[in-house]
């Protein structure tokens, strides 16, 4: 008898544990998902964006493709809020900075790429930064590309506020936040733009 109601508290306790567990974890939605629903998040409430998150968000950021496996990318991930706010006031295009949690910005390192090509940096970094933005939809946060590489000015801008060597090549910032929901997918496909067999 003792023994069979140890067994069933046992099971309950197991069963708590479950629900516990699966309340804790965040629900992913699937792939495609997260990719149709992807957009610019440009308006953020303002809460902080926890270390945690962000690991997992850069994790994503480095499982992206790269030209002979070169991974020729450096990340900055910016959470201290006197940083966001003066990337804000120096980038004219990425004012919503001011609200967002946290930003990652996306470095090019010509050195590391295959031949040293700048170009094959950007290309591979830039696959990086999409996996960031997918990754972030995927968590329930918000965030937007906001364009660094290839204007000088903004450049200029990113490597004197950040400590950048002049041989990297910041690519672009991400503000990363807790979307209000104001910003939505827009509906891109155009069959147009696709051509079957040859052009
Ligand atoms: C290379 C690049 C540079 C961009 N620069 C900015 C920017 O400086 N500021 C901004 O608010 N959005 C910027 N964006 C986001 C685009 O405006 C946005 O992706 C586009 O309008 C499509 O909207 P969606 O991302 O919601 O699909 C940039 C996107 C890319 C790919």
């Amino acid at each position: 008898m003792k023994k069979a109601i140890f067994c069933i508290l046992l099971l309950l306790a197991g069963a708590l544990a479950c629900i516990f567990i699966q309340r804790g974890a965040r629900r992913m939605p699937d792939a495609l998902s997260v990719i149709h629903n992807r957009k610019s998040v440009r308006h953020f409430t303002g809460a902080p964006v926890s270390r945690a998150d962000l690991d997992i968000i850069l994790k994503a950021a480095m499982a992206a493709p790269t030209a002979v496996n070169m991974q020729p990318w450096s990340f900055i991930s910016i959470t201290d809020r006197k940083i966001l706010d003066s990337l804000s006031g120096v980038l004219p295009y990425a004012k919503m900075l001011d609200k967002a949690g946290a930003a990652i910005v996306v470095c090019a390192v010509p050195a590391k790429a295959f031949r040293s090509s700048a170009e094959i940096a950007v290309i591979d970094s830039t696959c990086a930064g999409e996996n960031i933005l997918l990754a972030v939809e995927a968590m329930g946060l918000g965030a937007v590309w906001t364009g660094v590489y290839p204007e000088k000015d903004r450049m200029d801008a990113v490597r004197s506020l950040l400590g950048v060597p002049d041989d990297i090549i910041p690519l672009n910032v991400i503000p990363i936040g807790y979307p209000t929901s104001q910003d939505k997918p827009k509906d891109k496909f155009k069959a147009k733009n696709i051509h079957w067999e040859r052009w």
